[in-house]
């Protein structure tokens, strides 16, 4: 073991509602570590990196696959539809990215299969106004079979009858409650069987047991980042409930989703926009209007980048953050797209909320409180001068320094990184030790 890098795992995590820039974020600290793990979640996310000006939208694939010396792994708490993780794999190689071996799949990560996308097509349908908005992947269903204990794992694909059978009997009950409940169409068993068994061929050399493989590189000093998808408010259980992903988006999931023990975490890194969004429908307390929303939506690009929804834009929220950072336990906050707030006269900023003639700043568990509720809003001073692509601390403007200082003091949590452009390089460094591993 290398005694002069000490071997801190990290989870990075999202503060908000998912997009806060965590894959250019797991991207410039992969560079410090061996392994980058995703722990849950599946082709929901969108983790967008830019490495010398190409652009790389990754789903499922963790985004440490981008560099030649890293280990890529998918963990047990992940949902796979391995049809469209072969599609990232090859889109991947063909810009050039060699994976061979280096991407680990669990054998035990269950599967989304075609069922689960129509299921949530036509359960979606039934909500009506009341949808949640999901990304339409198929995720929910998937964990919800997890749950239900007649979910099918990548471990299943080993064996071809035994794979056949599982698959028939979950197509036939799915498709008894498809026509009994949605009348929605039913999914051929036949053609969908052989072309899930297809995949095994390529999907079956990347299995292993990540949990072992997890411990055994960590007890031999290597270090490994938890790459955390959607984000904290998206939790399945401490999120906002139910416009939540089905998921443990939250820190606590990595060691469920990965088979690590807790102790063997030493940080966790979370990320937020220096404003905020939120895709799909849900309360937004903070959410702006008219053209304050449009012009963050225009200069930040905010558009989903799985289903290229419109991303509704607001502030940033103290008290969502400072509960995200309890639930996370944040050793550090990663504030990104500071840039998009170059423009800005006055900036600001939600430091509590006020409902039925009562403020208060804790984050309420009621969705109808959550979304009566009015942020009450600090205004900050703007620097009104470009940011963009700044990489030193001391070149920012005052007001800017400020406004960071500001959500650090209001979260209670140091800031480590500022980002302020796509690219690797467009960061600020304000402390580096978390990521050292000190
Ligand atoms: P699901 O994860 O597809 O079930 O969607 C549930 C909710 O989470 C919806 O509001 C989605 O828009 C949201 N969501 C899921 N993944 C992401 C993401 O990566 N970024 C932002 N929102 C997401």
């Amino acid at each position: 073991m290398d005694e002069s890098r000490p071997p801190q795992n990290l989870v990075v995590v999202g503060v908000q509602w998912g997009d806060e820039g965590k894959g250019k974020v797991v991207d410039a600290l992969a560079e410090r570590f061996d392994i980058v793990a995703r722990y849950q979640g599946g082709a929901n996310a969108g983790h967008t990196v830019v490495v010398d000006g190409r652009k790389f939208v990754l789903q499922l694939i963790p985004t440490g696959i981008l560099r030649p010396d890293k280990t890529a792994v998918l963990g047990n708490g992940v949902v796979i539809d391995p049809v469209a993780l072969l599609e990232e794999l090859d889109a991947v190689e063909k810009a050039g990215v060699p994976v061979g071996d280096r991407l680990l799949i669990s054998d035990r990560a269950h599967l989304i299969l075609p069922y689960h996308r129509s299921h949530e097509a036509a359960a979606e349908q039934a909500r009506g106004v009341d949808k949640l908005g999901t990304t339409a992947k198929g995720i929910g269903p998937s964990y919800e079979d997890k749950a239900g204990r007649r979910g099918l794992r990548t471990c299943d694909l080993l064996r071809a009858d035994e794979f056949r059978r599982k698959c028939c009997e979950a197509l036939a009950e799915k498709n008894r409650l498809a026509s009994a409940l949605f009348d929605g169409p039913l999914v051929d068993s036949g053609e969908m069987v052989e072309r899930y068994l297809e995949t095994a061929t390529r999907i079956v050399p990347h299995l292993a047991d990540v949990s072992a493989y997890l411990n055994t590189q960590m007890d031999r000093g290597k270090r490994v980042l938890f790459e955390g998808a959607q984000g904290t408010l998206l939790d399945l259980d401490h999120g906002t409930y139910p416009f939540v992903t089905s998921s443990s988006a939250a820190a606590g999931g990595a060691c469920t989703g990965t088979g690590v023990g807790p102790t063997r975490i030493g940080g966790v890194v979370g990320v937020s926009k220096a404003y905020a969004t939120r895709v799909g429908s849900g309360p937004f307390p903070t959410e702006a209007s008219g053209p304050e929303s449009e012009k963050l939506r225009e200069r930040g690009g905010e558009y989903g980048a799985v289903t290229g929804r419109p991303r509704r834009c607001g502030w940033f929220d103290v008290p969502a953050a400072r509960y995200s950072a309890r639930l996370n336990h944040l050793s550090a906050l990663v504030i990104t797209k500071l840039d998009i707030l170059d423009h800005l006269a006055e900036i600001p900023v939600g430091v509590e909320y006020e409902f039925a003639g009562r403020r208060f700043s804790d984050f309420p568990s009621e969705i109808a409180v959550l979304e009566c509720a009015r942020a009450r809003y600090q205004a900050l001073p703007g620097w009104q001068e470009s940011t963009f692509g700044l990489r030193d601390y001391s070149q920012l403007p005052k007001e800017a320094r400020d406004y960071l200082r500001f959500l650090s003091d209001q979260v209670g949590v140091k800031i480590a990184m500022v980002s302020t452009g796509p690219e690797r390089d467009q960061t600020i460094w304000f402390d580096e030790s978390v990521v050292r591993g000190q």
